[in-house]
């Protein structure tokens, strides 16, 4: 039996840090494990040209503490707005390495982004000029579809037509939550690649609803039902190339989760790498994990996998905080809800 591994330090490809005294509360938690995350845009404001990048990746690095290694690539939001131009000089300055497209209203502050997608495709056309990749939110939001079922919709009405009307567009589908969704991006060409979260490995939407409602466990998408959770499994530790990590860790502080109107999120930052090996181990797929953390997302982006490395240990139960401190107040950490055994020696 395994009992410990070395892996290339992994990346993170979709995770929110947000700004001021929370980046400065949860930055710590991502940089101890990951050596690069794709930063999500949904600021307020947005990040929504080449300048406010520069300039939020500099307060990123500001915050990181002495003597830890962290780069952050970084996105813009796509709106109607967005100038193809600005998006070009971005990417090719190195600077911006996706964009992301949150159709409005989809979630966590997503009302500037595109409500028609007609009035995007010069941009979109540019980016796939250039291999600029699209980060997409995958849900429709149509208020007559169901929640669960706006990934799936929006496959068939949002981005396959958008992806035949812009041929070789990159397009990664994020946090994907449905069984339709991976034979999609299974199905769809080198051109596009998906991210999978730690918390949607674990969760279905019992775990969210049953015995009481669990605010920390309600994201967007929300987690579906446990097939779609076995599909998801399956794909991320089945050695396929276009399935790759990105946590989605979306910190908000407990008063704003466990309130009548909660915000969508879970803080997976602190415990996501131990509870990946806990659920490759479970799926016998140890060997497996390096490619789903540190390898497949960095050939989609382009980039070369990190030089260092992390050592994983089996031992006795990992004990993380149930929620860290942040000058924005205390953010709560994902419970798996089971005991995980691995260590993470970064
Ligand atoms: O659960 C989520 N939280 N899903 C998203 O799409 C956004 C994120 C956030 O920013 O809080
Ligand atoms: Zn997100």
């Amino acid at each position: 039996m395994t009992q410990s591994l070395t892996i290339r330090r992994p990346d993170d490809f979709h995770l929110h840090l947000r700004d001021g005294a929370m980046l400065a509360g949860v930055l710590p938690e991502t940089a101890r494990h990951f050596a690069r995350a794709i930063v999500m845009p949904n600021l307020v404001p947005p990040v929504v040209t080449g300048d406010q990048a520069e300039a939020y990746r500099d307060r990123i690095l500001a915050a990181l503490p002495p003597g830890m290694a962290f780069e952050p690539l970084m996105t813009l939001y796509l709106t109607e707005a967005t100038d193809p131009d600005d998006v070009a000089a971005a990417a090719a300055a190195g600077l911006v390495r996706a964009v992301k497209l949150y159709p409005a209203g989809a979630t966590t502050n997503s009302h500037a982004g595109v409500r028609d997608l007609t009035r995007v495709q010069a941009v979109l056309e540019r980016m796939a000029e250039i291999g600029l990749p699209l980060c997409v939110h995958g849900e429709v939001t149509t208020p007559e579809v169901d929640i669960f079922d706006r990934e799936a919709v929006f496959l068939d009405t949002v981005l396959d037509p958008m992806r035949r009307r812009v041929p070789g567009l990159r397009v990664v589908m994020e946090h994907l939550t449905t069984a339709e969704g991976v034979a999609y991006v299974r199905d769809g060409g080198p051109d596009l690649a998906a991210t999978i979260t730690t918390h949607h490995l674990i969760l279905n939407r019992n775990h969210i609803l049953v015995g009481g409602i669990r605010p920390h466990y309600y994201c967007l998408p929300v987690a579906k039902r446990e097939h779609h959770r076995l599909a998801l499994r399956a794909a991320a530790t089945g050695d396929e190339p276009r399935f790759f990590l990105g946590t989605d860790s979306a910190p908000h502080p407990d008063h704003l989760k466990e309130t009548a109107c909660g915000c969508a999120g879970c803080f997976t930052a602190t415990n996501t790498m131990a509870i990946l090996a806990h659920v490759f181990e479970e799926e016998s797929a140890l060997d497996r994990l390096e490619g789903f953390t540190s390898l497949n997302g960095a050939a989609f982006y382009r980039l070369p996998p990190n030089p260092g490395t992390i050592r994983l240990v089996k031992a006795g139960p990992v004990r993380w905080p149930a929620r860290i401190e942040t000058g924005a107040g205390p953010v709560t950490v994902f419970d798996p809800g089971c005991a995980v055994h691995w260590h993470v020696e970064a």
